[in-house]
């Protein structure tokens, strides 16, 4: 049973207590990190949300206060009056390290059991006990300080899209399908049976209708709902800044945007971007990185060799190129010796998983080359694979032979991969990057037509409309990303805002429009009466605060977060629900036994 605080109010948070407060006499509030008995004296850690204070029970001072004392333990909420003195034994790794808070008076507000898990950064409890125990794994600083990270960023963000003329404006939860491509969260309507909402993928149709409605700059930071597989960097419900703006083109939008990147990344950061923030097109950045978001802060860029290895006798390249594919690789500079026989027989499996059907591999050396595909090629070919990679004694050389979206995607991950085994990847370096001119379509091999790359209202660059019906897969979008050390962090386009050209793109998608009309009626409707031309962004605002806390799981910058398996292990939803609430929803539940 905890006491009553009586008269005790809070006057100092812990962790502010400094050499100045010397004398004064406080009271402080918190949770009790741990607890030390040295004969005459107890000192407890007392830890609040601003930090750790070091504070003293001496049977001298309060002989009351020092019997009490022996009885708490971890996690028992105290209050604790007493005057701050002068530590004889510094701590200089704490901030309030020069003092001590010696104790007068205590009161225990409430007991604790035995934590399950500790409450300490460097722990190494399971993820799975963590999540179960959310609020005890959120009393950790490192968590706590996360969400006053996301708490600064949103502010921050609030605060310069205020200063620019942007509405923060809600839109429905409990709305239609959204065209991002992910499966829909569904919530059964109980008022109109067998009807369903579901939950919003993003705002993006809510934000053009509000640009029709004339509202010019909207923001929104907001929940989105995407069923799809989880990984590092993904939650089932996820955070969007989302913005979009009216009468602008690719150029304002970046422009604005770069201001609000800028300063994010002072504020947060405290480090000032170089502005404009370099722009690379999507066709460039799949050369070079093999991926439309690279990573800029190591080299090992993707060389072609095709035009070099075409006519070998080494069937596996020249048999790749007869077949419509190319041959790329990568140069690791200078680390030959880094990677044995066996770290290449690693890096061949990792380039399997990405579809690759091996991975060849030359190591240069003063004494010549050795490599497994050397057997199979002419001095001169490897002399002229060498020149084009730009090879040097010392370097190591992986090549990937198969359709160019193979050898993109393995090499592309391959590059990334390699940096990290060579841990020459710098966590406190930002490279930034626009990817610009995405691709409209993209070929749906599985659905056997064109599929939107970003989503069926994206408008064409103009000099491309042409090619809407010919050659669609030549038409490159207004579509943009913003890349930050290898992540997607946002990305947006210009809108179509013409009836014709918006029903020239379902048909290029393979819609007929009636078709179109069921899905994205409202819209299409409201485009008749009038619609500025708009574009927009969202970013991932999870994976904003990710960079900024200095995390790759996502988990780590989101309260009560999700496992894989999107389920929350503290509340354990989802949850089967009682007949009663499924027959007045008028949902029957089939789950298939396997
Ligand atoms: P997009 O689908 O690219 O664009 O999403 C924008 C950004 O949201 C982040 N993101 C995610 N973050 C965490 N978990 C997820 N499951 C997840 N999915 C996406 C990414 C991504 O860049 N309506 C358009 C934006 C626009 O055109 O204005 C949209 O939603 O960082
Ligand atoms: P093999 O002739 O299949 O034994 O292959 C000889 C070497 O070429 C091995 O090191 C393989 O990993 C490599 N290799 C095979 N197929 C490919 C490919 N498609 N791309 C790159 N390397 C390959």
């Amino acid at each position: 049973m905890g006491e009553r605080m009586g008269n005790l109010r809070r006057t100092h948070m812990c962790g502010t207590l400094r050499i100045e407060n010397e004398g004064q006499e406080v009271i402080l509030m918190g949770w009790v990190q741990k607890r030390r008995n040295l004969g005459s004296l107890v000192f407890v850690d007392l830890r609040d949300t601003s930090g750790i204070a070091q504070v003293v029970f001496d049977s001298d001072i309060s002989e009351e206060a020092f019997n009490k004392a022996s009885k708490i333990r971890s996690e028992y909420v105290i209050a604790v009056k007493g005057k701050v003195q002068e530590r004889q034994s510094k701590n200089p790794d704490l901030p309030t390290g020069d003092i001590e808070v010696f104790v007068e008076e205590l009161k225990i507000l409430d007991e604790a059991e035995t934590p399950p898990i500790y409450i300490k950064d460097d722990d190494d409890v399971s993820e799975t006990m963590k999540l179960k125990y959310r609020y005890l794994d959120l009393r950790k600083p490192s968590m706590q300080n996360n969400l006053k990270i996301r708490h600064k960023t949103a502010r921050v963000i609030r605060e310069f899209l205020d200063d620019n003329s942007f509405v923060e404006i809600e839109t429905p939860m409990l709305t239609k399908p959204t065209p991002e491509g992910a499966r829909d969260y569904l919530v059964p309507s109980r008022v109109n049976p067998g009807k369903f909402y579901a939950l919003p993928q993003s705002p993006q149709l809510m934000k053009q209708l509000l640009m029709v409605s004339g509202m010019d700059r909207y923001y929104q930071i907001v929940k989105c709902f995407r069923d799809e597989d989880l990984r590092a960097n993904r939650q089932p419900e996820f955070t969007q800044v989302d913005i979009e703006m009216s009468f602008v083109d690719i150029d304002d939008v970046i422009a604005i945007n770069e201001k609000l990147i800028y300063k994010m990344f002072k504020e947060i950061e405290g480090i000032e971007i170089e502005l404009p923030i370099k722009r690379m097109t999507y066709k460039e950045a799949m050369d070079r990185f093999g991926s439309d978001k690279p990573d800029l802060r190591f080299g090992f860029e993707l060389v072609n060799i095709s035009d070099v290895v075409k006519d070998s006798e080494f069937k596996v390249f020249s048999g790749t190129i007869k077949n419509g594919g190319e041959i790329r690789g990568i140069n690791v500079n200078g680390n030959a010796d880094s990677f044995s026989r066996k770290d290449i027989s690693k890096l061949e499996d990792f380039a399997k998983t990405y579809g690759a059907k091996g991975l060849a591999w030359m190591k240069i050396t003063d004494e010549g080359v050795s490599s497994p595909i050397a057997k199979f090629l002419k001095g001169e070919e490897i002399n002229n694979i060498i020149e084009k990679m730009q090879g040097k004694s010392g370097d190591l050389l992986l090549f990937v032979a198969d359709k160019p979206s193979v050898v993109f995607d393995a090499l592309g991950h391959l590059r990334v991969e390699v940096a990290k085994r060579l841990d020459m990847i710098d966590k406190d370096r930002f490279e930034l990057v626009w990817i610009t001119e995405f691709p409209l379509f993209e070929y749906d091999e599985e659905e056997d037509r064109f599929v939107a790359k970003h989503h069926p209202f994206t408008h064409p660059m103009d000099e491309d409309i042409e090619l809407l019906e010919t050659e669609p897969e030549k038409v490159r979008a207004k579509a943009y990303d913003i890349v930050i050390n290898g992540e997607e962090a946002g990305g947006g386009s210009i809108r179509i805002n013409n009836s014709q050209l918006q029903e020239k793109m379902f048909k290029a998608l393979g819609f007929t429009m009636e078709e179109a009309w069921e899905k994205f009626g409202f819209l299409l409707e409201a485009f008749k009466y009038g619609v500025p031309p708009h574009g927009g962004i969202a970013y991932g605002f999870d994976r904003l605060i990710m960079f900024f806390a200095k995390t790759e799981n996502i988990k780590d910058v989101v309260a009560f977060p999700k496992t894989q398996s999107a389920s929350c292990l503290m509340t354990e939803a989802p949850t089967t629900v009682s007949e009663k609430q499924l027959d007045e929803l008028y949902v029957s539940v089939k789950v298939k036994e396997d």
